[in-house]
């Protein structure tokens, strides 16, 4: 078989488009299996090397990806939390059921101070996760007046007699967690009035400004869209959000696949699903249009990523799986997406950080090993696109795209951002098993200088584990020289690349 032509990729360098919110690199830590304990918190006591109880291991590795923001407490398990279980002295604080996730007691050592300590160490923001499900308005209203309010009122009163002077920024806020199931099994219309009566009461307190998100559509629900836009009243009156999930899998929900045994049927199944996330946003975001053409309500995607069988001999309630080379792609096929509806996009978060679903980091429950993950290092790779402004990249190829459940799948998924006199690439290559070369057509400004970075592994399935934690780690790509157009550059199979570029 020949090999396909080399494919270009136009980069209009002089055309900037809207502002790649950083806060679509979010994050989210549910109590959920060995996410929150385990994975963030092993308490002063342990051997692991932790502030107040706080891995500093994660912590490192998180702030070299500078995450803008982390969701908390979920979830699901945010419409069964009651936030003032989990304050005062730990020894006193009631324990409850984690119903949602392996029906374990959760003992609440772990709550608001300690998720605010891990949001300042990680030098991020914070994203508090309200409950609708089986909260009250009050106890909604009396939460971000805790966290936020600087005077003697009755919660700031008691935030301080729980050590803590200063109040807490909290710029996002969620107004209940997947209403139309775990938070309530509500319809449209119901959850639209709730939404709107409830966010009345997160009040913005001391010069905190809140952006309040409403608990949006699952997957393609555009009738859940179209009753919260419409229920909102005056767009951004209310709520100033509304919310996403969509998770990648490639079997049905009994049997959504293995992390790590797949077929190349299934690779490109996952990519092809993975790109869906894409469209998603677009139909979404036209329904808000035609609602709030100003965009004064934005989209937060707050639940992505892949959701495969959990790990062989693991508790099935914990969703604890392996991450590899086809999380990476999905990861970076979702942030193309992402980069081309920067307009619209406000936030998005991956699910979720540690040890749960597409992880960034897993860690070994028995030595403590901490491992990052293909997907970790997508998010180190594609940093510099953090509100750099989008710019246009045209991925153009000879052959017709191979068409997957119903969908085209093009070999080559691109995206690029600028950013104080230097442009980023993003290049995901999606072919299984052949290399391709690309040329990389850079129009508008002159480049003084490159360099290339690309993550990919012996196979499609390859992972890190704490015996080899470098199977799958970005290094320098040799394969890059200039070109008359700009650059030739020749990507691996299964390969996602960044190029970076001083413009002159
Ligand atoms: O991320 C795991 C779960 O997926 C979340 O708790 C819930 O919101 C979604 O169904």
């Amino acid at each position: 078989m020949s090999s396909p032509a080399p494919a270009r990729v136009v980069v209009d360098l002089d055309l900037p488009g809207p502002i790649i919110n950083r806060h679509v690199y979010g994050h989210f830590a549910e109590h959920l299996g060995r996410c929150i304990y385990g994975g963030f918190f092993v308490g002063e006591d342990s051997d692991i090397p932790n502030t107040r109880g706080i891995r500093d291991d994660v912590v490192a590795a998180l702030r070299a990806l500078d995450i803008p923001n982390l969701r908390w407490p979920g979830g699901c398990f945010a419409d069964e939390y009651h936030w003032k279980d989990g304050i005062g002295p730990r020894e006193q604080r009631p324990r409850m059921v984690n119903s949602h996730w392996g029906d374990v007691v959760e003992d609440n050592s772990f709550g608001t101070h300690e998720f605010m300590d891990l949001v300042e160490l990680l030098g991020t923001e914070a994203y508090v996760n309200g409950n609708v499900g089986s909260g009250t308005v009050q106890e909604m209203s009396e939460w971000i007046e805790y966290l936020t309010r600087d005077d003697d009122s009755p919660m700031a009163a008691l935030r301080r007699a729980n050590g803590r002077d200063e109040p807490w920024k909290v710029p996002f806020f969620g107004i209940g967690n997947e209403t139309w199931g775990c938070g309530g099994n509500m319809r449209a219309d119901e959850y639209a009035a709730l939404a709107r009566q409830y966010s009345t009461f997160v009040r913005d307190h001391a010069g905190n400004t809140v952006t309040r998100i409403a608990a949006g559509a699952n997957i393609d629900d555009y009738d859940w869209t179209e009753a919260l836009m419409q229920g909102a009243g005056s767009p951004g009156f209310s709520y100033q959000a509304i919310s996403l999930h969509y998770y990648t899998h490639t079997g049905p929900w009994e049997d959504k696949g293995s992390a790590t045994e797949f077929s190349e049927e299934e690779w490109y199944l996952a990519l092809a699903r993975a790109a869906r996330a894409e469209e998603l946003v677009a139909r979404h975001a036209t329904i808000m249009d035609k609602h709030d053409p100003e965009k004064k309500v934005g989209l937060v995607f707050d639940e992505w990523g892949t959701w495969w069988n959990v790990e062989p001999g693991t508790n099935p309630g914990f969703l604890y799986q392996q991450n590899t080379v086809r999380d990476a792609l999905v990861a970076s096929l979702h942030f193309d997406g992402f980069h081309r509806h920067a307009d619209r996009l406000l936030m998005a978060n991956i699910a979720q950080t540690v040890n749960v679903l597409q992880a960034m980091i897993l860690t070994d429950p028995d030595s403590g090993a901490l491992v990052l993950t293909p997907t970790y290092h997508v998010f180190a790779m594609n940093k510099g696109h953090q509100d750099a402004a989008s710019l246009a990249a045209h991925v153009l190829l000879e052959e017709e795209p191979r068409v997957v459940d119903g969908r085209a799948l093009p070999a080559i998924s691109a995206s690029a951002s600028t950013k104080e006199g230097t442009a980023l690439v993003s290049l995901s290559h999606l072919d299984a098993s052949a290399p391709r070369t690309v040329v990389l057509d850079l129009r508008g400004r002159e480049v003084a200088g490159f360099s290339a970075r690309v993550l990919t592994g012996e196979g499609t399935a390859a992972h890190n584990t704490p015996e080899q934690p470098e199977a799958v780690a970005p290094v320098a790509l040799e394969d890059v020289r200039p070109h008359e157009r700009g650059l030739e550059i020749v990507l691996p199979p299964h390969s996602f690349t960044t190029v970076e570029l001083q413009l002159a």
